[in-house]
């Protein structure tokens, strides 16, 4: 297994996605991530043992003697949760995940509350939470911070994993997990999720959990993927690129309706105007053809899913709320289970729990 010690930043920096997989692996994991920075460190068999580990989990904390054993599983650990980036939905399951598994936390939800306010640098800023804590989850703004951090930890005293709940416009792997787990499950008695059609719509330009679901898709079998969104926000090279090398069948369009006719899954997405370069800039697409409503409420499959990260603006009309089909209430709650399987996995406790009497 490589390691991050044996790798200077500059060179481990400048490799493949793919490449850089090995040197973030937990040792004796198999296969299994220690730092979760992108969606690339994840296939098949680590994404299957991943949503068993979440469905074992979410069975064991049903009975009250089953959440306490899962309360043991990592009381001697500590989270660090540091978001200088808006959440609610990501902050509070990680925190729930965390306490399922009884880790204690500790928290920065703005930047301006932390010494970097005073001009401490990241990298200092990372070190003082690993000498108080275990693991850090964390949200910025910039793209590849997660990264550098992991190296910086990996190469300190006290190597601590780092968990990326989203980085900049890029990559946010663990929305991509709860995302596969939703659609594993919606479709694990229907025949699974090889060989559906997921379609991706609205600003597919700058959102980072278009990107790592993306990806993800690639490691199930012949999964097609439709983008559909306004010229402006389609979807970016770097993904195209991917999707191409890998023979991945895919389409790009501007017909919502078209792709919810033939789609097993609508991934809905918000504009996001937070990374406009003028303030308003996107109020000058016009995003009308990008919404789903009644109309294409009534094209969808009657087996077919509606999915969105959150949070959503006017692009589901709240009359799709209580269809069946619906499935992004279901989605948030799935990402507490999803991200506790991996906290646990990653601290190495994936096989006692699968294994435990409950
Ligand atoms: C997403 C994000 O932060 O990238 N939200 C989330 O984590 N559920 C999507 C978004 O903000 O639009």
């Amino acid at each position: 297994m490589a390691k991050l010690t044996e790798i200077s930043w500059e060179a481990f920096e400048s490799l493949p996605l793919e490449e850089k997989k090995p040197y973030l692996e937990l040792p004796g994991g198999d296969g299994m991530p220690y730092h979760t920075l992108f969606a690339q460190q994840f296939d098949r068999a680590n994404l299957e043992r991943l949503c068993a580990l979440a469905n074992r989990i979410r069975f064991i904390n049903k009975s009250k003697e089953g959440a306490l054993y899962l309360k043991n599983v990592l009381s001697h650990k500590r989270a660090m949760l540091y978001f200088s980036q808006p959440s609610s939905r990501t902050f509070l399951s990680h925190l729930a995940a965390c306490q399922i598994l009884g880790m204690t936390t500790g928290s920065v939800r703005d930047a301006a509350t932390s010494s970097e306010f005073k001009g401490e640098s990241h990298e200092d800023s990372i070190r003082t939470f690993s000498s108080y804590f275990d693991m850090i989850i964390m949200r910025s703004p910039e793209r590849g911070l997660a990264e550098k951090m992991a190296w910086e930890l990996s190469n300190s005293e006290r190597p601590i994993p780092i968990l990326n709940a989203g980085s900049g416009k890029d990559q946010h792997p663990t929305q991509a997990l709860l995302d596969i787990y939703t659609l594993v499950r919606s479709f694990e008695n229907k025949g699974g999720l090889d060989g559906r059609t997921v379609t991706f719509c609205g600003d597919l330009m700058r959102g980072r959990t278009v990107r790592s679901l993306s990806y993800l898709l690639t490691n199930f079998k012949n999964v097609r993927q439709i983008f559909v969104a306004p010229q402006e926000l389609q979807v970016p090279a770097d993904v195209v690129m991917i999707l191409a090398k890998k023979g991945i069948d895919f389409e790009v369009s501007d017909n919502l309706k078209e792709a919810t006719r033939v789609s097993d899954a609508v991934y809905m997405t918000r504009i996001q105007d937070e990374w406009d370069s003028a303030k308003g800039d996107s109020s000058k697409i016009d995003t009308s053809n990008f919404k789903f409503g009644p109309e294409e409420l009534a094209l969808l499959g009657p087996d077919a899913i509606i999915m969105h990260p959150l949070p959503r603006r006017d692009e589901i009309s709240t009359c799709c709320d209580h269809d069946p089909r619906a499935m992004y209430w279901r989605q948030m709650r799935n990402g507490m289970w999803i991200r506790a399987a991996l906290i646990a996995a990653t601290f190495g406790f994936e096989s006692s729990i699968m294994n435990c009497g409950y």
